[in-house]
């Protein structure tokens, strides 16, 4: 029998054999960048005339790769491949497709530091980010090939006498797999490989800005040896293939992560019948966040100053999970905020390949002017107490911001900014502080830090999130230990990493034998 799931351990970068490690694996992939990347369809590689060019966010000159784009021809070619695929590996035995998975994750583990320097070059993760995404992406692997195990050993029924009741957990069909850029390589794999060990066969169309991380993983599988058409490789701009795809009558279920904006396109889309369509979508879509940290009066403000520190400006902010609402109460708001302003100030503002960088840039351009906007309205809505500034041109660097005096309404209250900004909001007492944090249309992650027992109570059953962490950040999630997924506007609340995750990827057949 296999072993338990256990996390994978962190790298500790305090320890010189790895720094050396990373700093190596740094090098190798330096010397790798600006390499061609192609579409994978069924068996073929395939070229195409359009390309998109994937850069270094840490340094806008540097080329990290060049990623053939798909149009509609193309992704109705990968549809129809999967289609073809489906046939035999929904067929394949569940350990067999499980195997795949541990393979995959023993490749990943062998090459860790490779992943994660990729990530560093592509996505502006610092070494830590980096590392913590590449041992969420192990995880999953290890995870969701245990639960398909399980899935496998088919669910208890009451018996009755003269009949032999079974139920099986099939497998859905074709999917399309639509992951953000924030975790390229984790949630870009979990999402992928839930469906795929069920028994589906999909079509993965990765981000545009983190194609190359993308890339690298598709070939990985191949490695792994995951049967040709089961994982179709489409990069391309979303709004050319992202509708095509969802509306695809052979399309039988969409598995999305990204913006509320994106999400309920996808969901407005999928609900629409085609003609030739025999089953309703199924859209599994985890989206925005608006989280919030509430500081209770009697609270321990270091733990509570670093909770909201790490939550607020690890990744830049670039989390769906990031604190970007500290809710205090009025009689340690004063101190809280100096406790915070304090520790960011200590945060090294950098490229994400130099050791020691905390805080990384921001994704591209867009993101950069998007954030850049938010600041300029925080200015108006609040006062910034730190920060505000941008970095060094080299790259799309934004120094963390730290807003005090915010309206709960405002709009930096209320709106995801996705970037290193932090807003503060001061509360009466303890209600108010959690109606503060329940008035967004969000409801992905939250924390307390409290140390009031009736407190901590009240907001287990008042503070209405998907994950919600009591004397915490209200980032990092790992797999297996806190299923990850939100309410409201936050999404299908799919909790990825989770015994009800694969659940998603099937449906579940009963077959009854009189005898
Ligand atoms: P996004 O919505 O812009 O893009 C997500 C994906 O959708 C990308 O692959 C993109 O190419 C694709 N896309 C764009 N238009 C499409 C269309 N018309 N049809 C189909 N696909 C289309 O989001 P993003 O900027 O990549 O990611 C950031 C967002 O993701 C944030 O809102 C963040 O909160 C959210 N997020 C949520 C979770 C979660 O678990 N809830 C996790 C990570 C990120
Ligand atoms: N799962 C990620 C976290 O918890 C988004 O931070």
């Amino acid at each position: 029998m296999r072993e338990p799931f256990q996390n994978e351990p962190f790298t500790d970068f305090s320890k010189a054999d790895s720094i050396n490690d990373f700093q190596e694996a740094l090098r190798k992939v330096e010397l790798e960048l600006g390499q061609e990347y192609t579409l994978k369809i069924g068996s073929e590689r395939i070229e195409t005339i359009q390309k998109r060019k994937s850069i270094n966010p840490s340094d806008v000159n540097q080329l990290v790769g060049i990623v053939s784009q798909a149009d509609t021809a193309l992704a109705h070619q990968a549809v129809l491949a999967a289609a073809e695929a489906f046939e035999d590996w929904k067929r394949v035995a569940p350990s067999a497709r499980a195997r795949v998975l541990y393979k995959a994750a023993a490749l990943l583990r062998r090459r860790k530091h490779e992943f994660s320097a990729w990530l560093v070059y592509e996505a502006g993760k610092s070494w830590a980010e980096a590392d913590g995404d590449t041992a969420e992406a192990i995880d999953f692997l290890e995870f969701y090939g245990r639960e398909m195990e399980r899935l496998a050993e088919r669910q208890p029924l009451v018996a009755i006498c003269g009949e032999d009741n079974e139920l099986v957990y099939i497998p859905l069909g074709v999917g399309i797999i639509i992951p953000p850029w924030n975790f390229p390589l984790a949630i870009l794999a979990g999402m992928t490989m839930a469906a795929v060990v069920a028994g589906n066969t999909v079509v993965l169309k990765p981000a545009s800005a983190t194609a190359v991380i993308a890339a690298k993983f598709a070939e990985l599988l191949d490695e792994a040896g995951l049967p040709d058409g089961v994982v179709n490789f489409l990069p391309g701009a979303g709004s050319e293939v992202g509708d095509f795809l969802v509306e695809h009558p052979l399309t039988r279920f969409i598995c999305f992560t990204g913006s509320r904006e994106v999400g309920l396109r996808i969901n407005e889309k999928a609900s629409s019948v085609q003609q030739e369509q025999r089953w309703m979508k199924r859209v599994v879509a985890e989206m925005g966040g608006k989280d919030t940290i509430i500081v209770d009066a009697d609270a321990d403000l270091e733990l509570a100053a670093d909770a909201i520190t790490a939550s607020a400006f690890g990744y830049a902010g670039q989390k769906c999970s990031a604190c970007s609402r500290a809710v205090v109460d009025e009689l340690v708001y004063d101190e809280v905020i100096e406790k915070v302003v304090e520790r960011t100030k200590q945060l090294k503002l950098g490229k994400a390949s130099e050791q020691g960088t905390c805080v990384g840039p921001v994704i591209d351009e867009r993101a950069y002017l998007s954030i850049l906007k938010y600041i300029e309205v925080g200015r108006s809505e609040g006062t910034i107490v730190l920060g505000g500034k941008i970095g060094d041109s080299s790259g799309y660097f934004i120094e963390p911001t730290i807003i005090k005096d915010v309206d709960p309404y405002a709009r930096v209250a209320q709106e995801e900014i996705f970037g290193p900004v932090l807003a503060f909001i001061r509360a009466e007492h303890f209600d108010e502080a959690i109606a503060i944090a329940n008035n967004t249309e969000y409801g992905l992650t939250g924390a307390v830090i409290s140390r009031n027992r009736s407190r901590l109570e009240q907001a287990r059953e008042q503070f209405h999130v998907g994950n919600l962490y009591l004397n915490r950040k209200c980032t990092g999630a790992l797999v297996g230990v806190h299923p990850f997924g939100g309410f409201n506007m936050s999404g299908t609340d799919s909790k990825a990493g989770g015994r009800d995750y694969l659940l998603l990827f099937t449906q579940a057949k009963v077959v009854s034998e009189k005898w």
